[in-house]
C-alpha cells in the first residue's frame, strides 16, 4: 500500500465500479445530485471518509450494486505483517461453561485470542482444555460435543488432548498428544478434553473460510435452495453425471442434441453410460466430451469422496521429517501436519528451526498463520518494497503473514525454536491467478487509474 493511502485506494475502488456501470464522473455526478468536482474528489481520494461514504450509499441507493462491496477494509498489518504478543492474547482469555454428567455447567474451555488480520480468511484460536476425563469413550457424559461449525479446522495439539468427533451419529474418541493435528470439515460436531489433572492440554485452532465463505453473501440471497447446488460428493460416478448435466443445461444442450453432436462427429462416447449415474467415466471420455460442451477437462473433475477425509487426523511422525532446504545448509526440520485432498492448498507445518543467522527467504502464495509454540525466542524478517524489517516471535506469540512476502525465521537462544504454520488460499486463489493471468493490464486490477474510455 506504499503511497496509496486507504482513502485514495478507496477512491479507486469506487471509480473501478462507476466503469462497471459504464458512468462517466460527470455522469455519476449529475445522476447522484453531486457536483462534478466533488465526484471527482472521490474518486482521487481527496474528500473525507464520511463524504465518501455518503457517495457510496448514494451509489447504492440509486444503482442496482451491493454498497458494502464497494468498502475497502483498513489493511491492519505492518508491511503485511501482525503479530500478537502472548500477553495480548492472554488479555482476551473467555471461559466458557458446558455440562457435566449432572447436568451442571462447569468451566470446559478457555479461549485466547491469537494473531488475526482482517485481511486474512483465518479465526485462530488458543484453547486450553479445562475438563479432565480419565478414559477415552466417546459416550462419556462428561463430554459436551458441539453442534460443529461453518468455518473449516486445523487443529494442532499441545499435551495429551482428547479429541471427539461424531460422524452422523457415531462417536468417536482419539487421545493426541503434541505434534498431532488434525481437520475438522464444517458441521461436524466435535470435542475435546484434557487426560490430565497436572499437565496442561492445549490446541491451536485454525478456524477458516473458504470458497463457501466467500459465496456466502449470495447465498444468503438466493431464492432456489442451496442443494439445488450441491453434488452427491459421497457417490462419485453420479457427482459426475450431475455434473455433466449441469454443464448441457448451462449450453442449453439436450440430450438429443448432444447425442446428435456426438454422431456429427464419429464420437464413440455413449452419453446414456455417461449420464448412468452407476457407471465410472474415463478421463479419455470427459476429455472428449469437454471439448463438445465448450469447457475444460477441469470443469468435470470432482476430487473422489473419501470417508474418512470428514475428519482426518494425523499422528506426529519423527521419521517423516525433512529438513529446508538441504542438509548442507539447514534452515528448518520440517513436519507435514495433516492434508486433504478437498483443500488442497491448506498447507500446515510443525517447524524446527535450525539456523542461528537469517539467510535464505522464502515466500508463498498463500495467506500464512504463525504460532511459537516452543519455549525459545525466534527472529522473524520479512522483506516489503525491497526494505528488510526485523521483529521477533516469543513463546506464546502469534503471527499473520501477507501472501507473497518473502520472509525467514532463525533462532535468538541456544534451543532451537518450535513454531507451527497453517497456510491457506485467499479469495486470489489458483483460479483466480487463471483468470488474472490472461488481463492485458494487472495494474488497473488492484488500482483502477481511468475510466473506461477518455
Ligand atoms: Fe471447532
Amino acid at each position: 500500500m506504499t503511497g496509496k493511502t486507504h482513502i485514495k485506494i478507496q477512491g479507486k475502488r469506487i471509480l473501478s465500479e462507476l466503469n462497471d456501470l459504464k458512468r462517466t464522473t460527470e455522469a455519476a455526478a449529475s445522476e447522484l445530485g453531486f457536483t462534478e468536482e466533488f465526484t471527482l474528489g472521490v474518486i482521487e481520494g481527496t474528500k473525507t471518509e464520511r463524504e465518501i461514504m455518503d457517495f457510496i450509499w448514494a451509489m447504492g441507493e440509486r444503482y442496482p450494486i451491493d454498497p458494502y462491496d464497494l468498502i475497502i477494509p483498513k489493511n491492519d498489518t505492518q508491511m503485511g505483517v501482525k503479530i500478537m504478543r502472548r500477553k495480548e492474547s492472554e488479555l482476551s482469555k473467555r471461559i466458557f461453561n458446558r455440562k457435566n454428567k449432572d447436568g451442571e455447567k462447569t468451566p470446559y474451555y478457555e479461549y485466547r485470542d491469537t494473531a488475526m488480520s482482517r485481511t486474512a480468511p483465518f479465526k485462530p484460536e488458543w484453547i486450553k482444555e479445562l475438563r479432565v476425563v480419565s478414559d477415552n469413550n466417546p459416550e462419556n457424559p462428561d463430554v459436551a460435543y458441539n453442534n460443529g461449525h461453518f468455518m473449516h479446522q486445523m487443529t494442532f495439539f499441545l499435551g495429551p488432548a482428547n479429541f471427539y468427533y461424531d460422524i452422523y451419529g457415531k462417536k468417536f474418541c482419539q487421545e493426541m498428544n503434541t505434534g498431532d493435528s488434525n481437520y475438522i470439515t464444517p458441521f461436524f460436531p466435535h470435542s475435546f478434553t484434557s487426560r490430565s489433572k497436572d499437565e496442561e492440554a492445549l490446541i491451536i485452532a485454525v478456524t477458516f473460510g473458504g470458497e463457501v465463505r466467500r459465496a456466502q453473501k449470495e447465498i444468503y440471497s438466493l431464492k432456489s435452495p442451496l442443494e439445488n447446488f450441491k453434488f452427491d460428493f459421497r457417490n462419485h460416478n453420479k457427482a459426475i453425471s450431475d455434473l455433466v448435466l449441469q454443464h448441457m443445461e448451462s449450453e442449453r444442450l439436450s440430450f438429443n442434441n448432444l447425442s446428435s453432436i456426438l454422431k456429427e462427429n464419429n464420437s464413440k462416447i455413449n452419453l446414456l453410460k455417461i449420464l448412468d449415474q452407476n457407471s465410472e467415466k474415463s478421463i479419455d471420455e470427459l476429455k472428449e466430451l469437454a471439448l463438445y460442451l465448450n469447457i475444460g477437462l477441469r470443469d468435470l473433475l470432482i476430487p473422489g469422496y473419501r470417508e474418512d477425509e470428514d475428519i482426518i487426523i494425523k499422528r506426529h511422525s519423527k521419521e517423516e521429517s525433512f529438513i529446508y532446504p538441504n542438509n548442507k545448509s539447514p534452515l528448518y526440520k520440517i513436519n507435514t501436519l495433516v492434508r486433504t485432498e478437498r483443500l488442497s492448498e491448506m498447507k500446515g507445518f510443525d517447524i524446527e528451526v535450525l539456523t542461528n543467522s537469517l539467510k535464505e527467504p522464502s515466500s508463498k502464495n498463500l495467506h500464512s498463520y504463525f504460532y511459537n509454540y516452543g519455549n525459545s525466542l525466534a527472529g522473524f524478517s520479512w522483506w516489503d518494497n525491497g526494505g528488510v524489517f526485523h521483529d521477533e516471535l516469543n513463546s506464546g506469540d502469534s503471527l499473520y503473514l501477507n501472501p507473497r512476502i518473502k520472509h525467514a525465521f532463525y533462532n535468538k537462544e541456544k534451543d532451537n525454536a518450535k513454531i507451527i504454520e497453517l497456510s491457506i488460499p485467499g479469495a486470489l486463489n489458483l483460479q483466480t491467478q487463471i483468470e488474472l493471468s490472461a488481463f492485458s493490464n494487472i495494474e488497473r486490477v488492484a488500482y483502477e487509474t481511468k475510466e473506461w474510455f477518455n
